[in-house]
């Protein structure tokens, strides 16, 4: 099994292009099956979790094929509707194909999805959702059986703006007769994505980025090439691991304003941040300041997917910062691993608080989640000294080539 092997205390310098986003790839690759034709993926990031998207595409008939960075899907083959346990395991976000293949055919057939161990993640807004659609879900034998060959389009609000569930229900409102309106819908800047790439092939969607998203169902789709969006999880990370290391970084294609949240955390903490179009720019000396509380919430608040980079970055910091965890149970799974190098971090249930220390070093650890994963890069690049990071299966679901591009940036960094 592979580790990645890092001497910390490298500055970072240079210019990097971010990869193109997981979390808005991964629905767009279930929203392609509602044509059945071609759509082109520009800028696909080379992720395990969009390898485990493709083999789902495959099974259930379609034709997948990469050139470079581009991904071709041809849905017109598709012929099947379920989808197997040793597929749906393979990651969370298997279930967004459970919108997209009862919008495609009116029948579905999978298991509950696998993924990351982040506390329980229930699907049950997801199923609630298409049940008010007018699909019928049942469970047998472990496996959803779904039929829903009349489904019509209404209102419908989500208890809360799930991600996950405000795409399934914009996928499967695509297969519907008539407009369905989405209240309290999620406003990721990825849900905003998954609606300009249905918009591409012909789908009729709008109001994404707002709590409120209206879909028009059944429209002739058309074949579409798409540009997918920057990772801004990833820009956090380069960020955070220049933030905490110190150096000075361009990071290009990139949405500013996906990241506020985040540069205005870095800035507090002592960073100098520069944005233009397309770009963002980060100068750190390495000796960063302790920030007012970080509280996780549905964008545009602080991404609970840039928590654990974050607070690597602070290990080495001047007082202490509180972090308050609001969207899962149990994302704190990487800070025993950061107390293997020496962190000072103190967690009672959702809070955790980090004070710094000039004594952060190196030291065998394993990734427990992706952005737990991460957040040991960012930590290793930051300590004195050597640090194997094992597990990494979990930060390939998620970052293209992490060695390859920190090394761009003159880390000392390396694969085993
Ligand atoms: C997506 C992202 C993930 C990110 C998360 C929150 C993808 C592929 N993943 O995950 O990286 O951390 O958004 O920004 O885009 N919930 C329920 N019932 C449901 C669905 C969700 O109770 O049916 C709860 C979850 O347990 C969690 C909260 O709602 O506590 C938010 O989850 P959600 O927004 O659905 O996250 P995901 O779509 O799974």
């Amino acid at each position: 099994m592979s580790q990645i092997i890092i001497q910390g205390g490298e500055r970072l310098e240079g210019t990097l292009r971010v990869q193109g986003a997981k979390n808005s790839v991964l629905p767009i690759l279930a929203a392609t099956i509602l044509h059945p034709g071609q759509t082109v993926l520009r800028g696909c990031p080379h992720l395990s979790d969009v390898e485990a998207s493709i083999r789902i595409l495959q099974h259930l008939g379609c034709e997948a094929q990469w050139e470079g960075e581009d991904l071709t899907v041809n849905a017109a083959p598709m012929g099947r509707w379920d989808i197997p346990d040793h597929l749906m395991r393979e990651m969370r976000s298997s279930v967004i194909f459970l919108g997209a293949v009862l919008a495609r055919f009116g029948w579905a057939e999978m298991s509950y999805p696998g993924g990351c161990e982040l506390g329980p993640r229930p699907i049950d807004l997801h199923l609630s959702t298409l049940r008010r659609l007018g699909a019928d879900l049942r469970e047998e034998g472990g496996r959803l059986r779904c039929a829903a060959q009349q489904m019509e389009g209404r209102e419908i609000a989500l208890g809360i703006p799930s991600v996950g569930a405000t795409e399934n229900a914009i996928l499967a409102a695509c297969g519907a007769e008539g407009e369905t309106v989405l209240v309290n819908a999620a406003r990721e800047p990825e849900i905003v994505d998954l609606q300009n790439f249905l918009c591409a092939m012909g789908c009729k969607v709008r109001g994404a980025g707002s709590s409120t998203i209206c879909i028009a169902g059944r429209q002739e789709t058309h074949d579409a090439t798409y540009s997918v969006m920057p990772d801004r999880i990833v820009a956090a990370t380069w960020l955070s691991a220049v933030a905490a290391v110190g150096g000075e970084v361009e990071l290009e294609h990139i949405n500013y304003r996906h990241l506020s949240t985040v540069t205005a955390a870095l800035h507090e903490a002592g960073c100098r941040i520069s944005g233009g179009e397309g770009k963002i720019g980060l100068r750190s000396e390495g000796r960063l300041r302790a920030i007012s509380a970080v509280r996780t919430a549905p964008y545009p608040g602080f991404p609970t997917d840039a928590q654990a980079v974050l607070m690597a970055a602070l290990l080495r910091s001047k007082g202490a910062t509180v972090f308050v965890e609001n969207i899962f149970e149990n994302r704190y799974r990487h800070v025993d691993e950061l107390r293997r190098m020496g962190a000072d971090i103190s967690v009672a249930d959702r809070v955790a608080v980090v004070t710094g220390t000039s004594e952060l070093y190196g030291a065998p650890v394993r990734a427990t989640d992706l952005r737990g994963g991460a957040a040991l890069m960012v930590a290793g690049l930051a300590a004195e000294g050597e640090t194997r990071i094992g597990d990494i299966q979990h930060i390939q679901r998620g970052y293209e080539d992490p060695v390859r591009d920190l090394r761009k940036l003159g880390a000392a960094i390396r694969l085993e």
